[in-house]
């Protein structure tokens, strides 16, 4: 863990911020062509005892990359070395967009967070396709015998596609991706791309999820594909409770909590606040985030019990961060920001550290 942060600080920091992703990226993939994460598989492979069943799919580890780093699914296998139990890639839209103009990814150094509005760059569903069946059977054929890293699909609405005709846009990406998906995550709740946070109003977030449902259902054979769904975090608790007895009803397998916020107040925010403005519209994600995405956690547990799965997601950084969602409900965690900041070996550092709580328990 010693040296990323002098690699941060020479090479990533000075650099703009999404050059320095693809650089990231391009790390990532390296350490698996050279074969430095084979070498290293004793370190990187999280301990057996950390292997979870959730939504009825083994993981090798309850902690995993959230949607956003590996958009594409360009890197699932890479992701999967490092030590992720579950590599959630997209988002992906029906048709192939190129998302906002740049600059569009922006860091806050102290407070180790992120803002972006990237806006859902993709290559969209069809080009994606292919490349996640052939990652999916690399990872069965490099984890015969064990248990493999878990790839969930990220699906979103293409900009251009007008709201009401919504629907159509998710099911072009369910009939194409659902069949390469252990499961199916639906996103309304990605704050750049306009209006696509108004689909979690429950009179329209309702009819989605069930078309989606009942496609995966007509695609997929021989298995059920887990659905959940990834809400905001700037919903207002009633939309919350409300939403978590939708999900119930419609017999969703899960809810992913919380996307990034568009919140800037009351978030104890370290970077002036004039200067934090001045990036302009965009979602913020890193510690800032980690507060309301617990709460939300709680309250979704307190409505659901057991009966769905709940993957938490905001701020999350330590293996302790991890250990405290999963007291309190959450079945699976997911990171991002923590990532640029910790760099490649924070997957398997938390899985260490989890297995340390764990033994000290
Ligand atoms: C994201 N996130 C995200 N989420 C999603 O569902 N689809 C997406 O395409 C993206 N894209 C994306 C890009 C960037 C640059 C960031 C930082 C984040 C949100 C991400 O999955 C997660 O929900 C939040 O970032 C909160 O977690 P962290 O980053 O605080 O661990």
């Amino acid at each position: 863990m010693r040296i990323y942060p002098t690699l941060f600080k020479l090479f990533f920091k000075p650099m703009d911020p999404e050059k320095a992703h693809h650089l990231g990226m391009w790390g990532v993939k390296t350490l698996r062509a050279t074969g430095v994460t084979r070498w290293g598989g004793r370190f990187f492979s999280p301990d057996p005892s950390l292997s979870t069943e959730v939504m009825g799919i083994r993981f090798p580890s309850p902690f995993g990359i959230a949607a956003g780093f590996d958009k594409g699914g360009t890197a699932i296998v890479a992701l999967g070395n490092l030590g992720f139990g579950h590599i959630e890639i997209g988002t992906i839209t029906g048709q192939a967009q190129p998302g906002n103009p740049q600059p569009r990814l922006f860091r806050l150094l102290e407070d180790r967070a992120i803002v972006n509005r990237m806006g859902f760059n993709n290559n969209g569903a069809a080009d994606t396709g292919p490349r996640v069946a052939a990652a999916r059977a690399d990872l069965d054929a490099e984890y015969r015998g064990k248990v493999r890293p878990v790839i969930g699909i990220n699906i979103g609405k293409t900009k251009v596609v007008e709201l009401d005709q919504a629907i159509e846009d998710y099911l072009i990406s369910t009939r194409i991706l659902a069949p390469q998906a252990d499961y199916l995550a639906v996103n309304v709740s990605s704050p750049n791309t306009p209006g696509l946070r108004d689909l979690q109003a429950i009179e329209t977030l309702e009819p989605l999820l069930a078309a989606v449902r009942a496609e995966a259902d007509r695609v997929v054979l021989g298995r059920r594909v887990p659905l959940v769904v990834k809400i905001a975090p700037d919903l207002a608790d009633e939309d919350i409770r409300d939403l978590a007895a939708m999900a119930l009803r419609l017999g969703l397998d899960g809810i992913i909590a919380t996307n990034t916020t568009i919140a800037r107040e009351g978030l104890e925010l370290i970077t002036p606040m004039d200067k934090v403005m001045e990036l302009g519209a965009g979602g913020l994600s890193g510690e800032p985030l980690k507060h309301r995405s617990l709460e939300v956690l709680k309250l979704l547990k307190a409505e659901v019990g057991d009966k769905l799965a709940l993957i938490s997601v905001g701020g999350v950084t330590t293996a302790q961060d991890v250990a405290e969602r999963l007291d309190a409900g959450a079945d699976l965690v997911q990171g991002y920001t923590a990532f640029i900041y910790q760099g490649p070996l924070w997957a398997a550092h938390i899985n260490r550290e989890l297995l340390k709580l764990r033994k000290a328990s």
